[in-house]
């Protein structure tokens, strides 16, 4: 009987299980309708400093580029937080939701027999709180994070992390991320990629090798996966 096919899955976290917008019920009662520019905002500068700080060489962890980026917003849109609101803010970062298709999705592909892991510019005991409160963390193997190698996505080092950690080839180490800097990343690297377009306005970047395969929510996610991986192993 032939072997079946399987293979290691990095789940990215903050944009494709778990919802980083989960934070806006708070935000719009203390800011009201300017609450979605501001979350965007916060979203983006959370990115680019941990971007420049992996350039820079200078790691902190994860939530201090939450943290900083949340001080740079409040700034740049004249919102003054309380000390009370800010701390808010940030616990509510700790307790994200999930999205509603994540756990559906998980579900399938462990069925599969994939090996599953959770991947993270995230710290791994922010990661773990996550998903255990999302009720996610049964389908996960492990969790694999940038804080390990003190870089973050998309350097090619993190993805080799995965790789190690994961004791996967590159053939067979397949990231589903919803961040489009994500899938750029580990296809660079050698790996396969599947982009979860939550939001049919997000541009892929014309530059980046286009990913392997796109789906809308994890809903589909494990016969995508069988045909990503039919080619390769
Ligand atoms: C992650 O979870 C930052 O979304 C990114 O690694």
């Amino acid at each position: 009987m032939a072997a079946k096919k399987t293979c290691k899955l990095a789940f990215d976290v903050y944009g494709t299980l778990i919802d980083p917008s989960g934070a806006g019920d708070l935000l719009t009662e203390i800011m009201g309708d300017c609450a979605d520019a501001f979350n965007d905002l916060w979203r983006s500068k959370q990115l680019e400093y941990s971007f420049r700080r992996g350039l820079m060489d200078l790691y902190v962890d994860f939530s201090t580029c939450t943290e900083d980026a949340l001080d740079y917003t409040c700034e740049a849109t004249r919102q003054a937080l309380s000390a009370d609101q800010r701390a808010s803010l940030l616990a509510r970062y700790t307790t994200l939701p999930a999205y509603p298709d994540a756990e559906t999705g998980l579900k399938k592909t462990a069925a599969q027999g994939h090996r599953c892991f959770a991947f993270s510019n995230g710290s791994k005991k922010a990661v773990e709180e996550l998903l255990r409160k999302a009720g996610l963390s049964a389908y996960f193997e492990g969790i694999v994070s940038a804080e390990d190698v003190r870089t973050f996505k998309p350097d090619p080092e993190v993805y080799a992390h995965f790789c190690r950690k994961a004791g996967a080839e590159k053939s067979e180490a397949v990231l589903i991320s919803a961040n489009p800097f994500d899938v750029i990343g580990a296809k660079a690297y050698g790996m396969r990629a599947v982009w979860v377009r939550r939001n049919a306005e997000t541009v892929y970047d014309s530059w980046g090798a286009a990913p392997d395969a796109v789906v809308k929510d994890l809903d589909g996610i494990g016969e995508v996966i069988r045909e990503v991986i039919g080619g390769v192993l």
